[in-house]
């Protein structure tokens, strides 16, 4: 038994979806349903007795040992988090109650568990925590990109926040010995990806006819990775990972946002025109930039390829296309999570950009 926390979000959901597919080993889900949070994404393994669904907070230390006591699970992936940056611009203080205190509390009740346990168990139980690459800060055009051993330099509230339960992780295996092991990823895309980030906000707004907002320049670099290759890293990581540890997950696969927004333009226009026969990139509309934006990252993927044999499976031209699929032929999914508190986010976030 495994829990995870966070499961019915964006990256949660896909790791979940896939440990039930690939492994007999039922896993706990903890997650509090914020926006973010779908109990829709779970509907393909609703009826699955493997997967136990609780609503919670990873701030709630009563809760948390209640179930660590009760389940007794080997090891703990803790994907809970806000992962926005814009809302971590407009509303900082959900970022530092769960990133950092959740974080905090969690580890605490993990900690508790992890102590009384027998020797033998004491030494197989693993606490993984998913993090960014956000933590890294932003790189210089022709820098060498990110590995383990690259200086923090947070920038956002969310990178910062992140930044802290990282360090917070860290310290527990050094001072406790909590044998823990940590994931900093690039940015992921593909099925159940809020609209709120670029790649399925694009999507939608170009089959609604609404415009496809660019901030600044669009020359912001990313290092894209379909949702399912992380969470094949994160499974690999949690098998064979050594204690202590971080690894940075990435594809090796950089590329300007405006590339992106035209990439997804054009396999929008040979899968489902537009009725006037014009290309969705007509609909592209560059608007005020985000404050503090981090011009580019790239993860240097060596150490988890080099030590613990993981590539990703997906380029990023089979990823984006089976993620335009997913999107094109989960038309209820997505009508239903643009719902008023998500028009709201729209209206605080674009209204007053030029
Ligand atoms: P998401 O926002 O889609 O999902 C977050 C989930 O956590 C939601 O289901 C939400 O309900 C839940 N949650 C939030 N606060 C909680 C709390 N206090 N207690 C319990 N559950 C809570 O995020 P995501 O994109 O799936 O990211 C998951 C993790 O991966 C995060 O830690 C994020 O920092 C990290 N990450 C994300 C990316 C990316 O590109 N999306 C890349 C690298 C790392
Ligand atoms: O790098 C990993 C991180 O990637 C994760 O830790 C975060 O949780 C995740 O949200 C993501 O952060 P980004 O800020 O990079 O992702 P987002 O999709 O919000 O934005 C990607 C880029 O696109 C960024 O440079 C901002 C730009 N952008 C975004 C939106 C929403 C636009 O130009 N227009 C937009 O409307």
């Amino acid at each position: 038994m495994i829990l995870v926390t966070g499961g019915a979000g964006f990256i949660g959901s896909n790791f979940v979806i896939d440990w039930v597919a690939e492994s007999n080993e039922p896993l706990i889900n903890l997650d509090k349903l914020t926006y973010a949070g779908n109990l829709q994404n779970l509907a393909e393994i609703q009826d699955d007795s493997r997967h136990i669904f609780v609503q919670g907070d990873i701030g709630d230390k009563k809760l948390i040992a209640e179930l660590l006591e009760q389940h007794k699970p080997r090891a703990v992936v803790n994907f809970a988090a806000e992962s926005h940056v814009d809302r971590s611009i407009t509303g900082p203080d959900d970022f530092i109650q769960t990133n950092i205190v959740g974080t905090f509390n969690l580890l605490e009740a993990v900690r508790a568990y992890w102590s009384a346990l027998a020797d033998r168990e004491k030494a197989d139980f693993r606490f993984l925590h998913v993090s960014t690459d956000e933590v890294y800060g932003s790189l210089k055009p022709d820098a060498p990109a990110f590995t383990e051993n690259h200086p923090y330099e947070p920038n956002s509230p969310y990178s910062a926040s992140k930044a802290a339960s990282d360090h917070l992780v860290r310290a527990y295996h050094h001072t406790y010995g909590l044998p823990v092991l940590t994931t900093n990823c690039s940015n992921n895309y593909g099925p159940y990806h809020f609209p709120e980030k670029l790649i399925p906000l694009m999507i939608v707004n170009a089959l609604a006819g609404r415009p496809l907002p660019v901030y600044g320049d669009g020359m912001q670099i990313r290092d894209w990775l379909f949702v399912k290759d992380h969470c094949s890293a994160i499974r690999r990581v949690l098998q064979a990972g050594k204690l202590g540890e971080t690894y940075n997950v990435g594809g090796w696969n950089e590329k300007a946002n405006i590339d992106i927004v035209r990439t997804v333009c054009r396999l929008l226009d040979e899968q489902k025109p537009r009725a006037d026969g014009k290309s969705y990139s007509e609909q592209i509309t560059y608007v005020t930039d985000r404050p503090g934006h981090d011009r580019r990252y790239a993860i240097d993927a060596s150490k988890i390829e080099r030590e613990l044999g993981w590539k990703p499976a997906e380029t990023f031209e089979t990823g984006i296309r089976k993620t335009i699929d997913w999107y094109l032929t989960h038309g209820d999914w997505v009508a239903n999570v643009q719902s008023g508190s998500y028009r709201e986010w729209v209206e605080t976030n674009y209204g007053n950009r030029k």
